[in-house]
């Protein structure tokens, strides 16, 4: 535990952590029954104890990786030996074919190198002004609304509302799409699973397209093709950057089909932000101080005006809140590579073929890395705190090369969002069951949020 000691307030109370942890490690059996009801409950405490931990899964060879020197090595310096799995690509490849979330080597560098400054910090510049008007306007609405609200669901709404202005300029068509790609992947069944080579993979895994979707493939297909024509008058949005980008090594544009897959594949990750964007207001309703702090922060900023772009780097105890929201919770709990030779990883051998597992889920809470692991404390992103913590000990955008292009665009555009909100609410819990996290692709509250309403 490294670099927790300064603090600016009194110490906090713990926030309750959620799954309980087994003890040992689950039988094959109990595994097999729990994961389908919350993979994160399957994670046992040693995992929380030890840097690296070797299981096997009905033969599979398993490597739990927390160890920051051993994550850098996996994730940046031989990154080009630790592909995605094959069965979960697969289950993207679907939906979003040669997209970025999708593709492995010289296809996905290409895509990698056209698509990251579309969405980068300066391409986004302009778009955050729409982006808070946006946020304003269904604040008016919560306003006026009913007392409670599920602010899971109801966030959801608004972040695909600002997705779509961002995507397609805010074109309603546009909607229905964005709604399908933020299910990607869908759930799999256990055969998607099921190690098989590629041409059987297609026959048992890629028939699964239906007429629904081919046409908003169809629809987004079209969108593009518009951008693309010449005296095409829309603003400059995502799909327009992107129908126009070109690869800086070669100035060559991606192929008609490869820019529809990109875009389907940056539609799908901008789903993620949903998730921070829905625990923050838990985690600020167990924690009163926390929030009278954020609130002093917004009024000091901001006044009674809505934020504008500028007051978006002031928020810097705001910009803690959501570090920490992202620590406890972060959005992607899973991060999983499978080794393509063997190697050494944190002074152990493993095999070719083994599963290396980096957890954002149990690294941001490993008792080795953080102190008082669960407790929700903004605090220990301050400079003097974090000067001693490994960088790699949190990683909710994971790191290396195949770091979260949106990262810039999610962290701008939650900032906006938490501020429209919290300058003008309070969320209060509505019910006192437990708020149990649920691990799938994004970790989510399971059964939702209901919250209560209080204007500020
Ligand atoms: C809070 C918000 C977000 C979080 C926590 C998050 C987290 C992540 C993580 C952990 C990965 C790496 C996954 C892996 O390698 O297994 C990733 C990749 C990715 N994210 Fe995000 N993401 C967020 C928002 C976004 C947004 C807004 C976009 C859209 C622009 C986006 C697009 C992508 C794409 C396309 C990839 C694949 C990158 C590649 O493989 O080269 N994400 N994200």
């Amino acid at each position: 535990m490294i670099g927790d000691s300064v603090r600016e307030a009194a110490p906090l109370p713990p926030v309750p952590a959620m799954p309980l942890r087994p003890a040992r490690a689950l039988s094959v059996q109990t595994l097999l029954r729990t994961v389908p009801t919350n993979s994160l409950a399957v994670l046992d405490d040693a995992l929380f104890e030890e840097l690296i931990v070797f299981r096997r899964y009905l033969l599979q060879p398993v490597v739990f990786v927390s160890d920051p020197a051993a994550i850098r090595h996996v994730l940046i310096d031989r990154f080009d030996d630790y592909p995605r799995l094959t069965s979960i690509r697969r289950l993207f490849e679907t939906d979003l074919r040669t997209g970025s979330l999708a593709s492995e080597g010289e296809t996905w560098r290409r895509h990698r190198r056209v698509a990251t400054p579309t969405i980068d910090h300066r391409a986004i510049r302009p778009d955050v002004p729409g982006l808070i008007a946006i946020a304003e306007q269904m604040a008016d609405g919560l306003a006026a609304g009913p007392e409670t609200v599920d602010i899971e669901r109801w966030v959801g709404g608004l972040a695909t509302l600002l997705w779509n202005q961002v995507v397609t300029g805010g074109d309603p068509a546009g909607i229905p799409i964005l709604r399908w790609l933020s299910k990607v992947p869908h759930k799999p069944r256990p055969i998607d699973l099921v190690p098989m080579p590629a041409w059987l993979a297609r026959h048992f895994v890629h028939h699964r397209r239906d007429p629904a979707r081919a046409e908003l493939d169809r629809q987004l297909h079209a969108m593009i093709a518009a951008r693309k024509a010449p005296g095409f008058t829309g603003a400059p949005d995502l799909l327009h950057r992107l129908a126009h980008a070109r690869d800086r090594q070669d100035g060559a544009p991606l192929p008609d089909d490869e820019v529809r897959d990109e875009a389907a594949s940056l539609i799908a990750g901008g789903a993620a932000s949903v998730r921070a964007l829905t625990w923050i207001w838990y985690l600020l309703a167990l924690h009163p101080e926390v929030e009278a702090r954020f609130h002093a922060e917004l009024d000091a900023v901001l006044g009674d005006r809505p934020p504008l772009p500028e007051d978006l780097p002031k928020l810097t105890y705001t910009r803690r809140v959501l570090d920490e929201v992202m620590r406890l919770y972060p959005p992607i709990p899973v991060i999983l590579r499978q080794a393509a030779r063997a190697d050494v990883v944190g002074g152990r051998r493993i095999r070719r073929g083994t599963f290396v597992a980096v957890l954002p889920w149990i690294v941001h809470r490993h008792r080795r890395l953080w102190q008082d692991p669960d407790r929700f404390d903004p605090d220990r992103f301050l400079d003097a705190n974090a000067a001693g913590r490994p960088k790699l000990a949190y990683l909710p955008f994971a790191a290396g090369p195949r770091v979260c292009v949106g990262a810039s665009f999610a962290v701008t555009q939650m900032l906006a969002t938490i501020a429209v909100l919290g300058r003008r609410f309070r969320f209060r819990l509505a019910s006192d069951a437990p708020v149990v996290p649920f691990g799938a692709i994004s970790l989510q509250p399971k059964g939702g949020l209901p919250v209560r309403i209080e204007r500020r």
